[in-house]
């Protein structure tokens, strides 16, 4: 079994490569850092890498290109960032690529290996969102919107592929705070106890092989998840606002 995972040089998406690789899987390991693409490349031994930036929509299809012979039984679109600050003062272009990163780049992968893996009727994707999929998030509003079309998108696919009876399936994780370098690159710090990123993969891979629509890693992030029903958009929107300011950094602000 062969899976592609992006964003596999840190963080979660390390760790997913790590777990599959526990389990006998073959790994195609994606992101901008080649060193460290080689060095996770060498740890597992059963793994290629591909070097591309997916904030560039060539590099996406050059990285569907690579893989599309190889036969993958997984894609794994966990490669995601955020962007912290006002919405008029945050930087316009370092939005616009994470928004190319975290949708346009999923948006692209998931719809191509979905025509492959609906033809032979076998395949997992598992979708990396964020428990910011199910809330409005002011000083980090693209991101949190980003997250938002993320879950979406993996619900209606979910939807689809359940009328036709499909042996495809879609798993859409959904963490709270997980301890990687996501807070440094967003210019933020933790709301709440983060886990660690090999609990996240660990628990988003069995998800995924069990083909689970989601994966909610612990109880007080699936209680947000179904709290928020319940919460009016305004309140929600201040709460969030309310956690995010005390928690920015002094990076925050910056690209
Ligand atoms: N950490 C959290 O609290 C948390 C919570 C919920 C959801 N998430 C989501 O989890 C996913 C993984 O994040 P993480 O927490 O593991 O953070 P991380 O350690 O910073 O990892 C981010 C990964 O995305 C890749 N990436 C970023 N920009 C890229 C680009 N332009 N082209 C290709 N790859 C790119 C990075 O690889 P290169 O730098 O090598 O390109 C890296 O491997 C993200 O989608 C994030 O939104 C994180």
């Amino acid at each position: 079994m062969k899976a592609l995972v992006t964003g596999a040089t840190s963080g979660i998406g390390k760790c997913i490569a790590r777990s599959l690789s526990r389990r006998g899987w073959e790994l195609i390991l994606t992101g901008r850092n080649e060193t460290a693409l080689n060095a996770l490349k060498q740890e597992l031994g059963n793994a290629e890498t591909i070097t591309a930036d997916l904030s560039d929509r060539e590099q996406v299809f050059m990285v569907y290109r690579a893989c599309c012979e190889k036969n993958i039984d997984m894609l794994v679109n966990n490669a995601g960032y955020g962007v912290f600050g006002r919405f008029e003062e945050s930087d316009l272009e370092d939005e616009l690529d994470m928004i190319n990163v975290n949708i346009t780049a999923l948006h692209i992968l998931t719809k191509l290996f979905l025509r492959d893996f609906k033809k032979r009727d076998s395949g997992i994707i598992l979708n990396v969102a964020s428990v910011a999929g199910f809330l409005t998030g002011p000083l980090l509003a693209s991101y949190y919107a980003s997250k938002n079309y993320v879950l979406r998108l993996s619900l209606a696919i979910y939807e689809e592929l359940r009328r036709d009876r499909s042996n495809v399936s879609i798993t859409v994780l959904c963490p709270g705070p997980v301890d990687t370098n996501f807070n440094s690159r967003a210019g933020v710090s933790f709301s709440a106890k983060p886990i660690s990123p090999e609990e996240a993969a660990e628990y988003a891979v069995k998800k995924a092989l069990a083909g689970k629509l989601f994966a909610i890693p612990g109880i007080a992030v699936k209680a947000a998840s179904v709290a928020q029903r319940f919460v009016p958009h305004k309140l929600m929107s201040a709460i969030v606002y309310n956690i995010r300011q005390a928690k920015k950094t002094d990076s925050g602000q910056q690209k």
